[in-house]
């Protein structure tokens, strides 16, 4: 897996002080995966029974490059959220809420337009790599390019302080950052407070490809709502170290994403760490190692999988747990604009 960034917005570890406020959240595009889970949702579950969390389904965000297919946002909100809750995000302990529902959030981002300079997002590495990704290189649409400014948005408007995701979104908190200093600066206030990413110190899960990243878009993930059926097949068909062809070959961990998923999903560290070493000198199958993989995801999913049926059956109570928490973030917030308005002072009709 990728290494630690060196970035000053990241942090490894849960930090020890009360006071946090926590923001994060998904494009709800598709079910969510092992890389969702494995980046953000296990930090976000020790998250909320620690300090005050917030958690976004960000379909404004998933719009700016799935303009034309408003239907299949649609309907991965309640996706999105009944993942949540089946695995374990808790609404008495976590505030859920639909980005679409909070008008401020795109009141914000444009006040924050002025702070920051057109090149600035153009340099995002993240966005960069999406651009590609996407085939966009040709035509950026303008809310594209502007999303980091929304997701700056997200966050600060609950002046939250640490964002629980994987380590591709540390330019986005960068960025976030950036634009407080320079709003702060501008209108003379203390209001608006820096965040923190807080990432796991192993960086991204990759896909089962070998590609750097598990991604919806890419097709080369397992999702928390699989069957044990497809969750085998899936791993059978897994990438592995290209050189390694017969049993008895020497084969390589590193860039090998059967290990990686055993480092992130078995916790059974000494026999992995054997496995690992055998499958080095030689002699241990990758069938072997796939059988012991697809067990350990299995074992793992089936409970969330349990829970998740029971959200399935309950699908009124599901929307309502959202409904819920975006009239309670949305007075958050509200609280929020007008203190940003009152520092920019430009409001004055009343
Ligand atoms: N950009 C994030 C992603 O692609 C999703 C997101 C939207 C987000 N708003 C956020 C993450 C605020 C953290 C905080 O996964």
């Amino acid at each position: 897996m990728s290494n630690r960034s060196d970035s000053k917005a990241a942090i490894y570890s849960l930090p020890k002080d009360k006071s946090h406020i926590v923001l994060t959240g998904d494009r709800p595009t598709g079910p969510l995966h092992l890389g969702h889970y494995y980046g953000s949702l296990k930090r976000r579950i020790e998250c909320q029974s620690l300090f005050k969390q917030y958690v976004v389904i960000a379909d404004v965000q998933a719009l700016t490059d799935h303009a034309d297919n408003p239907q299949l946002i649609r309907s991965n909100v309640m996706e999105v959220m009944t993942d949540y809750l089946a695995v374990g995000l808790d609404p008495s302990k976590s505030t859920f809420y639909l980005q679409s529902a909070i008008p401020e959030t795109a009141e914000l981002t444009l006040y924050y337009m002025n702070m920051i300079k057109l090149g600035r997002l153009q340099r995002n590495p993240t966005v960069k790599t999406e651009i590609r990704q996407k085939g966009l290189d040709e035509e950026v649409p303008v809310g594209f390019l502007c999303y980091p400014l929304h997701q700056a948005a997200d966050i600060s408007q609950f002046r939250a302080t640490l964002v629980p995701v994987g380590p591709d979104q540390i330019p986005m908190i960068e960025l976030t950052n950036d634009i407080i200093r320079s709003f702060n600066k501008t209108y003379n206030t203390d209001y608006l407070v820096e965040c923190a990413a807080l990432v796991p110190a192993q960086g991204l899960l990759p896909g089962l490809d070998g590609d750097t990243k598990m991604s919806k878009s890419l097709n080369n993930a397992i999702y928390l709502k699989d069957d044990a059926a497809t969750v085998a097949k899936k791993v059978k068909g897994m990438f592995t170290d290209p050189q390694h062809l017969r049993v008895e070959d020497p084969g390589r961990t590193e860039g090998n994403p059967v290990f990686a998923y055993l480092d992130a999903f078995d916790s059974r560290t000494e026999e992995v760490e054997s496995l690992k070493k055998q499958y080095c000198h030689g002699g241990l199958g990758d069938g072997t190692v796939k059988k012991r993989l697809t067990e350990v995801l299995n074992e793992f999913l089936e409970p969330i999988r349990l829970h998740r049926k029971q959200f399935e059956a309950d699908q009124g109570e599901v929307a309502n747990i959202l409904r819920k928490g975006t009239e309670v973030a949305r007075s958050a917030i509200q609280e929020t604009l007008s203190r940003v308005r009152a520092s920019i002072g430009v409001f004055s009709l009343s």
